[in-house]
């Protein structure tokens, strides 16, 4: 299946079509994405779309689930911070 490309922090990782973000940044090594308020990192944990661990931001969008967000071509991901509390 041909390759497309996306970014993480500008950052260019390859995807797959039809992974989800989360699935597409764990192929690629990334085991966090944002970190909680306290400093604590955050990537995929249920993995379906349950516990929210996997926010980013996707094409500006903020609070997005990795897990649940198709790739596509070009797509700029964002890291971030504290988006949500208590986790
Ligand atoms: S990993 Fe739990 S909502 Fe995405």
């Amino acid at each position: 299946m041909p390759e497309l490309e996306m970014s993480l922090d500008g950052v260019p990782l390859p995807a797959r079509p039809g992974q989800s973000v989360g699935a597409a940044l764990a192929a690629a090594g990334v085991a966090s994405w944002r970190t909680t308020r306290d400093g604590r990192p955050r990537g995929l944990f249920c993995g379906i779309g349950i516990c929210f661990d996997c926010l980013i931001t996707a094409d500006g969008v903020p609070n997005q689930r990795a897990c649940l967000t198709p790739v596509h071509e070009g797509m700029v991901l964002e890291t971030g911070e504290g988006e949500r509390d208590g986790n």
